[in-house]
């Protein structure tokens, strides 16, 4: 349907916009304007105004600005035709029809929104009635105040089968039918659909009624289902109507937040414990066009689901409906509630206060699926471990927005990969290499395994600066024992990481203090005491350096060779990652070069502080021994 914009101005010419907005926000006159507290944001003085010449407001504190159709659509959160016909309607103007069909559909629609509009006041009016005492009891039970009973429009439908046919002669049985309001039958008359039950309305985003939702009174029928909705009707599509939209949606823009029940009832106790921006579905899954209608209405929206089985069944529903739905921005949050509680329990229990707690933490969609998929099953096996790295990436593969699920995939599999390949523990294979039958901290000293020294030389000189790192730090720690200890765990990983120093490794802890009582002097080794010239000038390989800083440089020292060949593996890792995960594998190696430079740094850092106090040491000796920095590149 073409709008022309004569046609808007006109509209909006006829429209007094205080007059709109007055409808649900209260303001006082300043001038020739009016201003109140925004609506669109929470503040204590006035900084919303209404021009209603210039047929528009604007608020100085959030920046909100727009005219009659923008304050319909962003206030009360209707679709924009709906925002215009309803416009149109308060303005006595037609909307223009695009042609013949649809101009008889939306008359019809008219016709049917009378009718649906009278059941609800008769309904409304049967509440006060002498039949419906029960009714009223069982609304009492439910702790709603008559405030609470006016505003969400409860009623009564008595206990006949021809009700509403003589309760609203105007209308034909065919009409009724058709707004849902009768059950056909084959053989008898078409009779009242809704019987001894109390009923709901349920509107449109612009507060219309489109149909009811009526509860069993009388809980000894027990085969009859306790809440009967109005079918689909040319008014009332399940799929695409929330309950208590039109409410929630101005209270959703006010607080940025939008709470999503399984149930219509929670929906009222939470309204009546004061929290206005709830909506449920018509007892149905949510569905794509529900999903839209909510991501209208707030970024996040907030979906409560009952704790038991069937709860968390709905959950994983909606999170297969959202998944191809995601877009930047736009997601959904989860708050399962304590098992066999409905929101309208937990108010009840515990007050505003209590929901509003479970509110304040809600989980997210990559959390709640990770979680659950973790749980659903036993994760034993390898084949347990694929599956579950299979659902996720079934989940991930779900999402339409590549850059979305590129990195809901990333998360996943990284959280898979720490859970099913977690770091080794240090390698307890000692006993493997030490002397048979002798266990670690049982070790006496004893010369060195032959080729020894030569595998240390090999593995630690002519490999750039690392290499010659290790032999400095593995004759440091030679020359400081005392330390040995202390680096007991990261001496067994590089051990395990580097075969070639292995040898050398074990020697030093077998010589740590403690182990045989004895000995914080240093240790005299071949190989290990004896570092090349160029090597020297480490604070702990420098005679009389001060040793808190040769503690401090040794510690660095060793965390950058463990880090080393730690670096280096996940990379291997990662890279073996590349046919199943190329996305995951790009992101992970990025993350992994960059950390690799960054130890690269560090230990040209090392080198040049080393080559500083070097050349201190030259200065105050005078000996004139060149250090022989020329290696040092990494
Ligand atoms: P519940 O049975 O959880 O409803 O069904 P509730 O809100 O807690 O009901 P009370 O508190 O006992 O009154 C949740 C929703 O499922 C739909 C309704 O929309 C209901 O609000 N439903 C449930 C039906 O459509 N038919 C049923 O028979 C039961
Ligand atoms: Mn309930």
């Amino acid at each position: 349907m073409a709008l022309s914009p004569q046609w808007l101005d006109e509209l909006r010419a006829r429209i007094t916009l205080s007059g709109v907005i007055m409808a649900t926000v209260k303001l006082q006159r300043a001038g020739r304007e009016w201003k109140a507290c925004c609506p669109f944001h929470n503040e204590n003085t006035p900084s919303f105004y209404v021009n209603d010449e210039k047929h528009f407001y604007h608020c100085f504190g959030c920046g909100a600005h727009g005219d009659a159709i923008r304050w319909m659509t962003d206030q009360r959160g209707l679709a924009f035709m709906d925002a215009v016909k309803e416009l149109a309607a308060q303005a006595g103007m037609d909307v223009p029809a695009p042609d013949p069909r649809a101009a008889r559909a939306a008359e019809q629609r008219a016709t049917l929104h009378d009718v649906t509009g009278a059941a609800q006041a008769w309904f409304e009016a049967n509440l006060a009635s002498d039949e419906a005492g029960h009714a009223r009891a069982y609304l009492k039970t439910r702790g709603f105040d008559a405030r609470t009973v006016a505003r969400f429009g409860f009623g009564y439908a008595p206990n006949r089968r021809d009700g509403i046919k003589k309760a609203l002669p105007q209308f034909d049985e065919a009409l009724l039918g058709e707004a849902g309001m009768l059950i056909a039958a084959e053989d008898k008359a078409p009779y009242d659909r809704f019987r001894d039950r109390l009923t709901i309305p349920i509107h449109d985003a612009r507060g219309r009624v489109i149909g009811f939702a009526a509860r069993i009174l009388d809980a000894a029928k027990k085969d009859a289902p306790k809440y009967l909705n109005s079918p689909d009707t040319p008014l009332f599509d399940k799929g695409r109507t929330l309950f208590n939209l039109h409410h929630a949606a101005p209270a959703a823009r006010k607080v940025g937040r939008i709470v999503v029940v399984e149930g219509q009832m929670d929906v009222v106790a939470l309204a009546a414990a004061g929290i206005d921006e709830v909506v449920a579905p018509m007892g149905t899954a949510l569905t794509e066009t529900q999903l839209e209608l909510l991501w209208r209405q707030a970024e996040k929206p907030v979906l409560c689901f009952d704790g038991d089985a069937a709860g968390q069944k709905a959950a994983l529903r909606a999170v297969g409906r959202a998944l191809p739905m995601l877009k930047p921005g736009y997601s959904l949050e989860f708050v399962t509630l304590p098992k066999g509680l409905d929101p309208d329990d937990v108010v009840r229990r515990d007050g505003r206060a209590g929901l509003e707690r479970l509110l304040a933490s809600p989980q997210g969609l990559l959390d709640l699926v990770w979680e659950r998929e973790q749980a659903a099953g036993p994760l034993a096996s390898p084949e347990d471990k694929a599956g579950l790295k299979a659902r996720l990436i079934e989940h991930a593969e779900a999402i339409q927005h590549p850059d979305i699920r590129a990195l809901y995939r990333r998360e996943w599999l990284d959280r898979f990969s720490a859970f099913a390949f977690p770091p080794r523990p240090p390698r307890p294979a000692r006993e493997q290499r030490a002397a048979p039958g002798k266990r670690w901290g049982q070790l006496t000293i004893g010369p060195l395994a032959p080729g020894t020294a030569d595998r240390l030389r090999r593995a630690t000189t002519g490999g750039g600066a690392r290499d010659g790192l290790a032999q400095a730090v593995l004759a440091g720690l030679a020359r400081h024992p005392g330390e040995i200890a202390r680096h007991s765990e990261g001496l067994l990983e590089l051990a395990a990481a580097e075969p070639a120093l292995a040898a050398a490794i074990d020697a030093l802890l077998d010589h740590r203090p403690g182990v045989e009582g004895s000995a914080m002097h240093p240790i005299s080794r071949p190989g290990i005491s004896s570092p090349p010239p160029d090597q020297a000038h480490y604070s702990f390989l420098m005679e009389g350096a001060d040793p808190t800083m040769a503690r401090e440089d040794l510690a660095e020292a060793m965390a950058l060779l463990v880090e080393w060949p730690a670096v280096d593996s996940a990379i291997d890792a990662a890279t073996a990652r590349w046919d199943t995960d190329p996305d995951g594998t790009v992101a992970e190696l990025g993350r992994l070069t960059k950390r690799k430079l960054e130890l690269r740094a560090r230990l040209g850092q090392m080198a040049r502080k080393r080559a500083a106090s070097a050349a201190l040491q030259d200065e105050r000796s005078e000996a004139g021994v060149a250090p022989d920095d020329r290696q040092e590149t990494g």
